[in-house]
């Protein structure tokens, strides 16, 4: 019997392959820049797993032409790159990797609260372009983040991780979600409000909600006029959850302090956005869960999921169980 195929859309951290050579062909896209979709419908025909990157759009055609898809294992705890309706709809299981990225990616998100709030890299600049002149008693002042409230957006594992940061911090804790967390409550002494309590009520605003059609432009031009003009918002999650325009136009109006975003609408952001224009925006690319031991376990846990779905197991990470199904019965 012939080994499966297993297509995987960029080189891996700590390159965890051999463990799926050796039960599968496997291709590797060579390159630092993603496949092309014509390339991955290409892929997927003659794939039994894709393993993918969040810049990869699944799309349905892609997995219309996945004839022998059995899954795609996404590299990331988002996967709003991928057509989960179609994947399912086909019987083509799709994973991703929860849990072993989140410390790290609250650890990113609170750099950028602390780095917007205290002016850290706009600071950097001026040191290095001669803009240090003197001390001065009015030079460079920002918000405090000790004592300050925050307001969380979206209290999953991350938004957690946030939270139990800011109690070191002694902030308050305002949280807004779908359903209440009790035990969050009792432990963190997060309240619980509406969106529009948290966003007048909040020094800083960081979100932590997945993207879907709830949820895109979930900050628009409204919310952000309930904001504090003292208000810090961080995005560490997608950058479709806020209305980019209406953000920059905010900004630059000084209707709120500043932002710190590891995300944009459009990634890469091209150089020319007016965003990178102002000062007091805090722009990192996408590193949420950027260290060397989360995206080596990220890899890992990938790899897994397809190992496991080439044994014929249902993944531990499949986000669409109803597949698993579909499959066994066709
Ligand atoms: C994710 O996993 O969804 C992050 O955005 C990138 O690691």
């Amino acid at each position: 019997m012939s080994k499966p195929s297993i297509f995987v859309t960029r080189a891996l951290p700590g390159d965890p392959t051999p463990r799926l050579r050796e039960v599968a062909n496997v291709i590797v896209w060579p390159h630092d820049e993603p496949p092309p979709h014509d390339e991955l419908v290409r892929r997927a025909a003659d794939s039994d797993a894709l393993l993918t990157m969040l810049t990869d759009p699944i799309d349905a055609a892609v997995l219309d032409a996945g004839k022998r898809l059995r899954l795609v294992a996404q590299m990331a705890v988002g996967y709003d790159n991928v057509d989960v309706a179609a994947a399912t709809e086909c019987g083509i299981l799709v994973t991703n990797t929860p849990g072993v990225l989140t410390e790290t990616t609250a650890d990113l998100a609170f750099a950028l609260l602390l780095a917007a709030a205290r002016r850290v890299v706009e600071g950097d600049r001026l040191t290095r372009t001669g803009g240090w002149k003197s001390w001065h008693p009015s030079f460079l002042l920002g918000q405090d983040v000790h004592g300050a409230t925050l307001g969380i957006v979206g209290l999953g594992q991350i938004g957690l991780a946030v939270a139990r940061r800011a109690r070191g911090f002694d902030m308050r804790i305002l949280y807004h979600d779908r359903t209440r967390h009790p035990q969050a409550e009792a432990e963190l002494g997060a309240e619980y409000v509406s969106l529009d309590r948290l966003l007048g009520e909040s020094d800083f605003v960081s979100l932590h909600v997945p993207l879907a059609s709830q949820t895109r432009h979930l900050i628009g031009q409204r919310e952000l006029s309930l904001m504090k003009p003292s208000a810090v918002l961080v995005n560490a999650a997608r950058g479709a959850v806020v209305d980019q325009q209406a953000l920059c136009a905010a900004l630059k109006e000084r209707r709120i302090a500043a932002a710190g975003l590891d995300v944009a609408e459009i990634e890469p952001i091209p150089v020319d956005d007016p965003l990178l224009t102002l000062d007091n925006v805090v722009v990192t690319p996408h590193i949420g869960s950027a260290s060397v031991a989360t995206r080596a376990r990220m890899a890992e846990m990938a790899v897994e999921s397809v190992l496991q779905a080439l044994r014929g197991e249902l993944p531990s990470n499949c986000v669409n169980a109803e597949a698993f199904s579909r499959r066994k019965q066709a």
